[in-house]
Protein backbone atom coordinates (compact mmCIF):
# COMPACT_ATOMS: atom_id res chain seq x y z
CA UNK A 1 0.00 0.00 0.00
CA UNK A 2 2.66 2.18 0.77
CA UNK A 3 4.32 1.70 -2.60
CA UNK A 4 1.27 2.78 -4.24
CA UNK A 5 0.88 5.80 -2.64
CA UNK A 6 4.63 6.60 -3.55
CA UNK A 7 4.15 5.58 -7.07
CA UNK A 8 0.94 8.11 -7.54
CA UNK A 9 2.90 11.00 -5.32
CA UNK A 10 5.14 10.33 -8.19
CA UNK A 11 2.89 11.10 -11.06
CA UNK A 12 3.33 14.42 -12.37
CA UNK A 13 0.26 16.65 -10.86
CA UNK A 14 -1.07 17.34 -14.46
CA UNK A 15 -1.42 14.29 -15.12
CA UNK A 16 -2.52 12.87 -12.01
CA UNK A 17 -5.59 15.90 -12.89
CA UNK A 18 -5.92 14.74 -16.19
CA UNK A 19 -6.48 10.44 -14.63
CA UNK A 20 -9.37 12.09 -12.11
CA UNK A 21 -11.12 13.83 -15.06
CA UNK A 22 -11.32 10.75 -16.89
CA UNK A 23 -12.36 8.45 -14.34
CA UNK A 24 -15.18 11.60 -13.56
CA UNK A 25 -15.99 11.37 -17.26
CA UNK A 26 -16.51 7.63 -17.56
CA UNK A 27 -18.29 7.03 -14.41
CA UNK A 28 -20.49 9.71 -15.86
CA UNK A 29 -20.63 7.98 -19.33
CA UNK A 30 -21.77 4.93 -17.27
CA UNK A 31 -24.95 6.24 -15.20
CA UNK A 32 -27.81 6.29 -16.28
CA UNK A 33 -30.29 9.30 -16.98
CA UNK A 34 -32.66 11.01 -15.14
CA UNK A 35 -36.08 9.45 -15.85
CA UNK A 36 -37.20 13.47 -16.95
CA UNK A 37 -34.16 13.20 -19.70
CA UNK A 38 -35.73 10.12 -20.90
CA UNK A 39 -38.66 11.61 -21.29
CA UNK A 40 -38.74 14.64 -22.82
CA UNK A 41 -40.94 16.24 -24.93
CA UNK A 42 -39.08 17.87 -27.93
CA UNK A 43 -40.63 21.13 -29.77
CA UNK A 44 -43.01 20.78 -32.55
CA UNK A 45 -40.78 20.68 -35.95
CA UNK A 46 -42.98 23.27 -37.22
CA UNK A 47 -46.12 25.65 -35.89
CA UNK A 48 -49.20 24.24 -34.33
CA UNK A 49 -50.96 26.30 -37.37
CA UNK A 50 -48.85 25.23 -40.05
CA UNK A 51 -50.39 22.15 -40.84
CA UNK A 52 -54.11 24.17 -41.24
CA UNK A 53 -56.27 23.41 -42.69
CA UNK A 54 -55.94 19.99 -42.34
CA UNK A 55 -55.17 19.79 -39.03
CA UNK A 56 -56.10 23.09 -36.92
CA UNK A 57 -54.32 25.00 -34.42
CA UNK A 58 -57.00 24.08 -31.90
CA UNK A 59 -56.54 20.17 -32.72
CA UNK A 60 -52.72 20.97 -32.43
CA UNK A 61 -53.03 22.58 -28.89
CA UNK A 62 -54.96 19.98 -27.31
CA UNK A 63 -52.96 16.89 -28.90
CA UNK A 64 -49.51 17.95 -28.83
CA UNK A 65 -49.95 20.43 -25.56
CA UNK A 66 -52.06 18.37 -23.29
CA UNK A 67 -52.69 14.45 -25.03
CA UNK A 68 -48.57 13.97 -25.71
CA UNK A 69 -47.45 16.45 -22.87
CA UNK A 70 -49.42 14.28 -20.40
CA UNK A 71 -47.85 11.16 -21.78
CA UNK A 72 -44.55 12.45 -21.84
CA UNK A 73 -44.77 13.59 -18.02
CA UNK A 74 -46.68 10.15 -16.76
CA UNK A 75 -44.26 8.19 -18.45
CA UNK A 76 -41.16 9.56 -16.56
CA UNK A 77 -43.03 9.66 -13.85
CA UNK A 78 -43.37 5.85 -14.06
CA UNK A 79 -40.13 5.55 -15.17
CA UNK A 80 -38.73 6.41 -11.86
CA UNK A 81 -41.31 4.21 -9.86
CA UNK A 82 -40.11 0.92 -11.91
CA UNK A 83 -36.60 0.27 -10.72
CA UNK A 84 -35.43 0.19 -14.56
CA UNK A 85 -32.30 1.58 -16.00
CA UNK A 86 -32.37 3.41 -19.49
CA UNK A 87 -31.06 6.20 -21.21
CA UNK A 88 -33.63 6.50 -24.45
CA UNK A 89 -37.91 5.70 -24.80
CA UNK A 90 -36.74 3.15 -27.42
CA UNK A 91 -35.05 1.00 -24.69
CA UNK A 92 -37.95 1.34 -22.30
CA UNK A 93 -40.44 0.40 -25.05
CA UNK A 94 -38.38 -2.77 -25.86
CA UNK A 95 -38.06 -3.52 -22.04
CA UNK A 96 -41.19 -3.31 -21.00
CA UNK A 97 -43.19 -4.37 -24.23
CA UNK A 98 -44.97 -7.85 -23.32
CA UNK A 99 -44.19 -7.42 -19.70
CA UNK A 100 -47.43 -7.15 -17.40
CA UNK A 101 -45.86 -5.63 -14.69
CA UNK A 102 -44.97 -2.85 -16.25
CA UNK A 103 -47.73 -2.67 -18.91
CA UNK A 104 -48.71 1.36 -17.46
CA UNK A 105 -45.26 2.42 -18.41
CA UNK A 106 -45.05 0.81 -21.98
CA UNK A 107 -48.17 2.47 -22.32
CA UNK A 108 -47.34 6.00 -21.60
CA UNK A 109 -43.57 5.30 -23.09
CA UNK A 110 -44.93 4.42 -26.28
CA UNK A 111 -47.31 7.03 -26.48
CA UNK A 112 -44.90 9.15 -25.94
CA UNK A 113 -42.88 7.58 -28.79
CA UNK A 114 -45.44 7.17 -31.21
CA UNK A 115 -46.56 10.51 -30.83
CA UNK A 116 -42.73 12.26 -31.39
CA UNK A 117 -42.75 10.05 -34.19
CA UNK A 118 -45.94 11.06 -35.83
CA UNK A 119 -45.47 14.66 -35.61
CA UNK A 120 -41.88 13.91 -37.48
CA UNK A 121 -44.21 12.60 -39.84
CA UNK A 122 -46.40 15.33 -41.17
CA UNK A 123 -45.28 18.60 -42.77
CA UNK A 124 -46.64 21.88 -44.04
CA UNK A 125 -47.14 21.42 -48.04
CA UNK A 126 -46.38 17.42 -48.23
CA UNK A 127 -47.98 14.52 -49.22
CA UNK A 128 -47.44 13.77 -52.90
CA UNK A 129 -45.96 11.43 -54.26
CA UNK A 130 -42.77 9.72 -52.47
CA UNK A 131 -39.46 9.50 -54.91
CA UNK A 132 -36.27 7.13 -54.98
CA UNK A 133 -35.53 4.31 -53.00
CA UNK A 134 -39.22 4.50 -50.85
CA UNK A 135 -41.10 4.62 -53.91
CA UNK A 136 -39.14 1.83 -55.40
CA UNK A 137 -39.81 -0.53 -52.28
CA UNK A 138 -43.50 0.53 -52.14
CA UNK A 139 -43.83 -0.12 -55.83
CA UNK A 140 -42.25 -3.81 -55.04
CA UNK A 141 -44.15 -4.47 -51.96
CA UNK A 142 -47.72 -2.94 -52.74
CA UNK A 143 -48.03 -2.87 -56.54
CA UNK A 144 -47.95 0.66 -56.68
CA UNK A 145 -48.23 4.14 -54.75
CA UNK A 146 -52.06 4.11 -55.59
CA UNK A 147 -52.45 1.13 -54.22
CA UNK A 148 -50.26 1.57 -51.00
CA UNK A 149 -52.75 3.99 -50.17
CA UNK A 150 -55.52 2.31 -50.77
CA UNK A 151 -54.61 -0.38 -48.17
CA UNK A 152 -52.82 2.35 -45.61
CA UNK A 153 -56.66 3.79 -45.86
CA UNK A 154 -58.66 0.94 -45.51
CA UNK A 155 -56.82 -0.50 -42.76
CA UNK A 156 -56.87 2.83 -40.97
CA UNK A 157 -60.48 2.36 -41.32
CA UNK A 158 -60.57 -0.98 -39.61
CA UNK A 159 -58.74 0.15 -36.60
CA UNK A 160 -61.28 -0.31 -33.97
CA UNK A 161 -61.32 2.01 -31.66
CA UNK A 162 -57.99 3.84 -30.69
CA UNK A 163 -54.98 2.89 -32.39
CA UNK A 164 -51.82 3.59 -35.09
CA UNK A 165 -51.50 2.62 -38.23
CA UNK A 166 -47.93 2.11 -39.58
CA UNK A 167 -45.98 1.78 -42.68
CA UNK A 168 -43.22 -0.52 -41.57
CA UNK A 169 -40.03 -2.52 -43.40
CA UNK A 170 -39.21 -5.64 -42.29
CA UNK A 171 -35.87 -6.34 -44.57
CA UNK A 172 -36.51 -5.63 -48.01
CA UNK A 173 -40.27 -5.53 -47.69
CA UNK A 174 -42.66 -3.14 -46.48
CA UNK A 175 -45.99 -3.32 -44.92
CA UNK A 176 -48.79 -1.65 -42.70
CA UNK A 177 -49.06 -2.49 -39.32
CA UNK A 178 -52.00 -1.35 -37.06
CA UNK A 179 -51.92 -1.18 -33.59
CA UNK A 180 -53.95 -0.69 -30.84
CA UNK A 181 -54.13 1.76 -28.22
CA UNK A 182 -50.74 2.65 -27.53
CA UNK A 183 -48.90 -0.44 -29.08
CA UNK A 184 -46.10 0.73 -31.04
CA UNK A 185 -44.41 -1.18 -34.52
CA UNK A 186 -41.14 -1.16 -32.03
CA UNK A 187 -42.34 -3.67 -30.04
CA UNK A 188 -42.78 -5.99 -32.93
CA UNK A 189 -38.86 -5.42 -33.53
CA UNK A 190 -40.56 -4.02 -37.05
CA UNK A 191 -38.63 -0.65 -38.21
CA UNK A 192 -41.27 1.85 -38.63
CA UNK A 193 -41.67 4.58 -41.85
CA UNK A 194 -44.73 6.44 -41.39
CA UNK A 195 -47.22 6.36 -38.71
CA UNK A 196 -51.09 8.08 -38.73
CA UNK A 197 -52.54 8.34 -34.92
CA UNK A 198 -56.15 7.50 -35.49
CA UNK A 199 -56.94 8.28 -32.32
CA UNK A 200 -60.40 10.13 -31.89
CA UNK A 201 -58.64 13.11 -30.38
CA UNK A 202 -56.17 13.45 -33.83
CA UNK A 203 -59.42 14.10 -35.92
CA UNK A 204 -62.63 14.63 -34.02
CA UNK A 205 -62.69 18.51 -33.93
CA UNK A 206 -61.62 18.87 -37.23
CA UNK A 207 -63.49 15.97 -39.09
CA UNK A 208 -65.97 14.73 -36.23
CA UNK A 209 -66.85 11.14 -36.80
CA UNK A 210 -65.26 11.36 -40.75
CA UNK A 211 -62.07 9.19 -39.77
CA UNK A 212 -61.89 8.08 -43.79
CA UNK A 213 -61.24 11.95 -44.82
CA UNK A 214 -58.68 12.61 -42.17
CA UNK A 215 -56.79 9.70 -43.36
CA UNK A 216 -56.84 10.90 -46.86
CA UNK A 217 -56.29 14.61 -45.93
CA UNK A 218 -53.15 13.88 -43.89
CA UNK A 219 -51.87 10.78 -46.72
CA UNK A 220 -52.42 13.57 -49.35
CA UNK A 221 -51.43 17.13 -48.37
CA UNK A 222 -49.53 16.23 -45.25
CA UNK A 223 -47.24 12.56 -45.07
CA UNK A 224 -43.07 14.01 -45.21
CA UNK A 225 -42.31 11.12 -47.39
CA UNK A 226 -39.04 12.34 -47.00
CA UNK A 227 -38.55 11.62 -43.53
CA UNK A 228 -39.95 8.52 -44.15
CA UNK A 229 -37.18 7.53 -46.54
CA UNK A 230 -34.96 8.86 -44.00
CA UNK A 231 -35.68 5.48 -42.01
CA UNK A 232 -34.92 3.32 -44.82
CA UNK A 233 -32.42 1.03 -43.72
FE1 LIG B 1 -52.67 11.11 -30.36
Amino acid sequence: MTSLKQSIRQIHPIIRLCLVFLSLSLISSCSSKAPEDVFTQKPLPYAENALEPVISAQTMALHYGKHHAAYVKKAAELLAQSGLDGDTPEEIIRMTAGKAKHQDLFNQAAQAWNHEFFWNCLKPQGGGTPGGELLKRIESSFGSFEAFKKEFSAKAAGVFGSGWVFLVQDGKKLSILTTSNADTALAHDLNPLFVLDVWEHAYYVDYQNKRGDFVNSVLNQLANWDFAASRLD
